[in-house]
């Protein structure tokens, strides 16, 4: 009878070594509990798929959500880890997790209507989508992201990342750079046609990609869409006044998947000598014409202009196969991981890969 009954919540969650305790609603996993109290609990995906709001169970139950062991190790497991949005809690609980310390205090995030303003090509296969919302979203964090669904025509969410520093941002609007995937049910409609007026809500913030306030020196890479959360943290390094030397590193594959190159024209004239753009091709015809750098952008890292890797706070967005590569060559060159912030770009595909 008793095992019929048990209780769903609400449960607490004391949380260690930052000492918070946060109520957990019936239904709630533990990550949406944690950002819903204003916590700066790390995380990216919030679906299971990225690993960043691993945290570690000290007492209670749980309910897992999913099956940790696709993206925590054996080690992880015997150690007690477990996914944080991907745990419901079935009592009271302890967790151990290293908090982030964000520069101001963290907005829970809200989901708000708003419709589609307008779009412009950027390149063949990544288009600027602009949202004029009903009210306005909780502030958020250069390089944080939102949840967009288009009601009756894509209802489940799709993560994107803000484009622009919030300082930069048209009042009541937020914009957002989409990559045509191929068979993507999202992006297929967006690059479909004309879609402005369309109703769309959006929720947010989200996300644990935003500048940690320092003097070393910023290294930048991003591939495709990337560039989105990348472009907003350099406006907030520019609009700060450029207090410490960044290199960009753009990965594409030929000249036609360039973009922004007027912004980062302007923010590298307002760089006075300490901002550095260079993007690299991998793809481009040898006959071209192009006299700029070559290759994959993890390639170029090794050239005598990053001797000081070691020193640097890395920032990395885009395909998740290009932000493992750049973390095991920075790790490599002797940056530590915990200067390594990055943002992958999870979608359906890499889920299903790892559930399978
Ligand atoms: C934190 C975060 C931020 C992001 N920011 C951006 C951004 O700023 N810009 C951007 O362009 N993208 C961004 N993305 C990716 C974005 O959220 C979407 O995943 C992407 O746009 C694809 O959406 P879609 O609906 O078009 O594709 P989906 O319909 O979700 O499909 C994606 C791919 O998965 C395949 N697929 C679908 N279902 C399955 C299945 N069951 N098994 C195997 N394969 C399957 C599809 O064929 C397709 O190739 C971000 C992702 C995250 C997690
Ligand atoms: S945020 Fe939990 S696995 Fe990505």
């Amino acid at each position: 009878m008793f095992g019929l009954f048990a209780r769903k919540g609400p449960f607490t969650a004391r949380v260690s070594p930052s000492g918070e305790s946060i109520p957990v609603k019936a239904g709630d996993n533990l990550l949406k509990a944690a950002l819903d109290a204003g916590l700066a609990w790390p995380h990216n995906c919030r679906v299971g798929s990225c690993g960043q709001c691993r945290s570690r169970l000290v007492s209670g139950k749980i309910k897992p959500l999913s099956d940790f062991s696709y993206v925590l190790d054996g080690a992880d497991l015997d150690d007690g880890m477990i996914l944080a949005c991907q745990a419901c809690l079935r009592s009271d609980v302890e967790i151990e997790v290293e908090l982030d310390q964000p520069p101001v205090a963290l907005s829970a995030a809200k989901t708000v209507s708003g419709c589609i303003a307008g779009s412009r090509q950027l390149t063949h296969d990544i288009l600027e989508l602009r949202v004029r919302l009903d009210e306005p979203l909780p502030h958020y964090l250069a390089g944080q992201y939102a949840d967009i669904s288009v009601p009756g025509v894509v209802d489940q969410p799709r993560s994107y990342s803000f484009a622009c520093a919030p300082e930069n941002e048209a009042a009541g609007h937020v914009s957002f750079h989409i990559r045509h995937v191929p068979n993507g049910r999202m992006t297929g409609w967006l690059h479909g046609g004309n879609r402005d007026g369309q109703k769309v809500t959006v929720s947010g913030p989200y996300g644990s990609f935003w500048l940690r306030e320092s003097p070393a020196p910023m290294l930048c890479i991003a591939g495709g869409s990337g560039m989105a959360p990348i472009k907003a943290l350099l406006e907030q390094v520019s609009s700060q006044g450029f207090r410490r030397k960044v290199t960009y590193i753009f990965g594409a594959r030929t000249r036609d998947d360039l973009y922004c190159l007027d912004e980062m024209g302007a923010i590298e004239n307002r760089g006075n000598g300490q901002f550095h753009f260079l993007p690299v091709l991998s793809r481009e015809p040898e006959s071209s014409g192009w006299d700029g750098l070559r290759g994959r952008c993890t390639e170029i890292l090794s050239l005598d202009r990053f001797a000081d890797i070691r020193d640097s706070h890395a920032y990395l967005c885009g395909p998740p196969a290009m932000i493992d590569s750049a973390v095991q060559c920075l790790t490599g060159a002797g940056l530590s991981e915990k200067n390594i912030f990055y943002d992958k770009f999870l979608d359906a595909s890499h889920l299903s890969a790892g559930r399978a």
